[in-house]
């Protein structure tokens, strides 16, 4: 794993459950009246978004707020971008102004890795074009933990327009590295070239895949990214491939029918089904903020005076006292390295951390 979260792929199982406990810890910070911490204070996280978001923006921003660090949400619509400047001009210009975590939405496929090359500070990808959006995925994980337990032989059924989704491409690796075994379902327009070489199964049948699941997450079609005719008609992609009450009266009893936002209610989701008690849609939502907290203390570290107390004079200096900051990157040390260390650094900050304990006046 890098100092970045860039694909889910990079994630080791024990990255992977290292960050859903840590969101489970810091879940329990929603039941507090002031839903907040000061483990981040003092850094600044900058949203750098290409494309239109609603949730996983302010996700982002609820995340970075709760653990008190400053936010800067910088959207192209509006900025210098219109005036043609480069992903790299603006991304350093950002971080001039001192961003120590970007969190990254782009349409092209790859941008927050050429951004990983050219920044100093962490880089998160909220979102790249049609290949990856590894949080989704973390928090997609999260709710089925919370659900189902142990991911581990769980059988997940991914349905609908695989071939744009990047919510797919990152639940088929990390529900692959935490054991569970993933079928893809869609028309055969609408999965990829290739996909028959993805840690996965595929159908083209979604009656026959339904009984056997332990959750069914639906996808959106993307019309947005559609340059051709890939299904006849909605009526008939609904017909096959839609989600109704019928279909769901086929899923197994403890079942459970997942989305990722933003959902087309009549055509891959039926409205009864999207607002059944077997949907879990809301509460991905509020489980996305929890793990993109734990993403952001993993990766940017927190500072223990914001958990109990001040650091100690000489704290950077001092191997043993690592975690009182994210440790710079080390002349003879590997990214790899660093990183591994950091989140590991974190954890044990994090296993100090009794959320019950921290004053509210601390805040
Ligand atoms: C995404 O950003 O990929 C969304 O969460 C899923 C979608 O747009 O359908």
């Amino acid at each position: 794993m890098s100092r970045h979260l860039l694909s889910a792929g990079d994630l080791t199982r024990d990255d992977a459950i290292l960050i859903l406990d840590t969101a489970a810890e810091l879940a329990r910070l929603a039941d507090r009246p002031i839903k907040k911490l000061p483990t981040l204070r003092g850094r600044t996280v900058v949203n750098l978004f290409y494309e239109d978001s609603t949730r996983t923006r302010t996700s982002f921003e609820a995340a970075a707020k709760r653990l008190s660090a400053d936010v800067i949400n910088f959207s192209a619509k509006g900025s210098s971008v219109s005036k043609g400047e480069s992903l790299k001009d603006t991304a350093l210009t950002l971080e001039a102004m001192g961003a120590d975590g970007v969190v990254i939405r782009h349409e092209a496929s790859g941008a927050p890795h050429r951004l990983a090359g050219w920044i100093r500070g962490s880089v998160v990808n909220a979102g790249d074009g049609t290949h990856e959006h590894p949080t989704q995925a973390l928090l997609d994980a999260f709710t089925i933990r919370r659900h189902l337990g142990s991911l581990d032989g769980r059988r997940v059924t991914i349905a609908g327009d695989v071939l744009h989704s990047r919510v797919a491409r990152s639940n088929v690796l990390l529900l692959k590295t935490l054991g569970a075994e993933v079928t893809l379902v869609a028309p055969p327009t609408l999965l990829p070239v290739g996909v028959g070489s993805w840690p996965c199964e595929f159908s083209y049948d979604f009656d026959a895949v339904l009984p056997k699941s332990d959750v069914v997450m639906m996808l959106r079609v993307q019309r947005e990214r559609m340059n051709a005719s890939y299904f006849p008609n909605a009526r008939e992609y609904s017909r096959r491939y839609g989600l109704d009450a019928l279909r769901m009266a086929a899923l197994p009893e403890h079942a459970i029918v997942m989305h990722p936002g933003p959902m087309n209610r009549g055509m891959e989701i039926a409205a009864d089904v999207a607002d059944s008690v077997r949907s879990v849609i809301v509460e991905q939502v509020a489980n996305g903020v929890s793990v993109r907290m734990a993403v952001l203390y993993l990766l940017l570290g927190g500072s223990e005076s914001a958990i109990g107390g001040a650091p100690p004079a000489g704290a950077e200096a001092s191997a043993d006292t690592a975690g009182w900051a994210a440790p710079p990157l080390g002349p003879d040390e590997g990214e790899g390295a660093v990183v591994d260390n950091g989140l590991r650094r974190r954890r044990t900050d994090l296993e100090a951390l009794d959320i019950s304990a921290v004053p509210e006046e601390a805040l």
